[in-house]
C-alpha cells in the first residue's frame, strides 16, 4: 500500500498543500518549526482517524480558522481509495473511506496500517508501564478486533468492581456473590488479553533483538521480557488471595492491568543505564519490530513514518538505519530532517527512488 498524494486545508500550521509522493522513499527538510511533523501527523490522522498528538480536533484546524481538511488518495490491494477528513468548529467530524462516512470510526483501524517513530516514544522505555501496555495493545488491536472488544469488557468490569469495593467500604456491607460476578469477567477477558499479548512477545522479540544487533554492530545485549501476574499463578486463585488487600484499598491489585514490559541493556534496565542513542536504537528496534509483525499479521505493508530519527544516532547507527529502510521488506516512508547536507549524503549511498520536499513557514515545495 502507498500513499499517491496528500491534500491539506488549514491542518495546523500549514494554509494549503497538494502533494504528491515516491511509493517508496518521500523526505520532509525544514527548519524547525516549519511543520514537517505536522505534515507526518496529517498522515497518521488518515489511518487512525485522529491526530498522533492532539484527540481535541478543534486544535488541529490552523489558528484563525474555522475548519479543517485532508484528503488522501491511497494505492492499496490493487485499488485506488480516497480517504478524507472534515472538520468545522462545534460540529462533528467527518471521516469517509470512499466519500462513504464511516459509522463506527473505529471499524477504519487496521485498514491502512502505519507505524509512526517519533522524538514523543521516548515515554515508552522513561515513562509508567501503562505506557507500554498501551503499546503493546495499540499493535495488537491494529489487527485483531476480538482482542480490542476483551480489553474494552476488561476495563469495564475493573471499573465496576473497583466502583464496588469502594460502595462496601463506604455502606460497611459485603456481598462476597456481586464481587464474584466481575472477577468471572476479569478472569475470563483477562485471560484471552494475557494469551494475546503473550503470542504477540513470544513472536516480536526475536525480530526485536534482530533489529537492535543489525543496527547497533552487534555491540549491546538488549532483552525484553513480558511480566504479568497470570503467568504464574492460578489467577482466579490470585483475585482470592488479594482479596482483604483490594477490600482496604478499595483497588483490584491483580490482573493484566498490573502488565508491564522489562527493558534491558545488558544487566540492567534501559530506563537507568541506556544513552540516549542507545535509548533512541532500542526504541527504533522496537517499532521496526512493530512493523514487522503488523506486516506479517495481515496483507498489507504499513507506512513508515519516521520522525527525526537520525538526531542523537553516530554515523554508523544511521548508515544501518538507512540500509535497512531502503530494503524491500519496507514500504513507503516518510522521513523528517533539519539539515538537508545530511540527508543527502545518506540518500547518496542507497539506490531507492526518493523525493525531497522542502517545507518553509507551513508551505511545502518539491525540490
Ligand atoms: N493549530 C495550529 N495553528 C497554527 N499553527 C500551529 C497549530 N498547531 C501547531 N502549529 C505550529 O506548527 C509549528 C510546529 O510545526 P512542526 O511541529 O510540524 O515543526 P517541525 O518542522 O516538525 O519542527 P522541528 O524540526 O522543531 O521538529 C509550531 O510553530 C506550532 O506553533
Ligand atoms: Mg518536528
Amino acid at each position: 500500500m502507498h500513499l499517491q498524494s496528500l491534500t491539506l486545508l488549514n491542518y495546523k500550521n500549514i494554509n494549503h498543500a497538494d502533494i504528491k509522493f515516491s511509493a517508496k522513499l518521500n523526505c520532509f527538510l525544514g527548519d524547525n518549526g516549519a511543520g514537517k511533523t505536522n505534515l507526518l501527523d496529517s498522515i497518521y490522522y488518515l489511518s487512525f482517524s485522529k491526530s498522533f498528538f492532539n484527540s481535541m480536533d478543534s486544535q488541529n484546524v490552523k489558528h484563525g480558522n474555522e475548519m479543517f481538511m485532508l484528503q488522501g488518495k491511497y494505492f492499496r490491494q490493487n485499488d485506488n481509495e480516497n480517504i478524507s477528513v472534515g472538520y468545522k468548529q462545534g460540529h462533528k467530524k467527518q471521516f469517509k473511506r470512499n466519500k462513504k462516512q464511516y459509522k463506527r470510526l473505529s471499524d477504519h483501524i487496521g485498514l491502512f496500517p502505519l507505524v509512526m517513530i517519533s522524538p514523543s516514544d521516548t515515554t515508552l522505555i522513561l515513562g509508567g508501564s501503562d505506557e507500554r501496555r498501551k503499546f503493546m495493545d495499540g499493535v495488537i488491536s491494529q489487527f485483531d478486533k476480538s482482542f480490542l472488544e476483551a480489553l474494552l469488557k476488561y476495563n469495564r468490569a475493573l471499573l465496576q468492581r473497583n466502583n464496588l469495593l469502594k460502595y462496601f467500604a463506604e455502606n460497611r456491607n459485603y456481598e462476597e456473590d456481586t464481587l464474584l460476578i466481575y472477577d468471572e469477567q476479569l478472569i475470563e477477558y483477562g485471560t484471552i488479553i494475557y494469551t494475546k499479548r503473550k503470542k504477540f512477545l513470544d513472536e516480536m522479540i526475536p525480530v526485536f533483538q534482530h533489529f537492535y544487533n543489525f543496527v547497533s554492530g552487534g555491540k549491546e545485549i538488549v532483552s525484553l521480557h513480558y511480566e504479568s501476574t497470570l503467568e504464574s499463578n492460578n489467577y482466579r486463585e490470585q483475585l482470592l488471595n488479594s482479596r482483604a488487600k483490594d477490600r482496604m484499598s478499595h483497588y483490584t491489585s491483580t490482573g493484566i492491568h498490573k502488565d508491564d514490559l522489562k527493558l534491558g541493556l545488558g544487566d540492567f534496565p534501559i530506563k537507568k543505564l541506556g544513552s540516549q542513542g542507545q535509548t533512541k536504537t532500542y526504541l527504533l528496534a522496537l517499532k521496526f519490530a512493530q512493523f514487522e509483525y503488523l506486516k506479517n499479521a495481515g496483507t498489507i505493508n504499513p507506512i513508515l513514518l519516521l520522525d527525526d530519527i537520525f538526531d542523537k544516532l553516530d554515523a554508523n547507527r544511521v548508515g544501518k538505519i538507512i540500509e535497512l529502510v531502503s530494503d524491500d521488506q519496507f514500504g513507503q516512508i516518510f522521513i523528517t530532517d533539519t539539515n538537508r547536507e545530511h540527508l543527502e549524503g545518506i540518500l547518496n549511498r542507497i539506490s531507492t527512488e526518493y523525493h525531497i520536499f522542502r517545507i518553509e513557514e507551513g508551505k511545502v515545495i518539491h525540490s
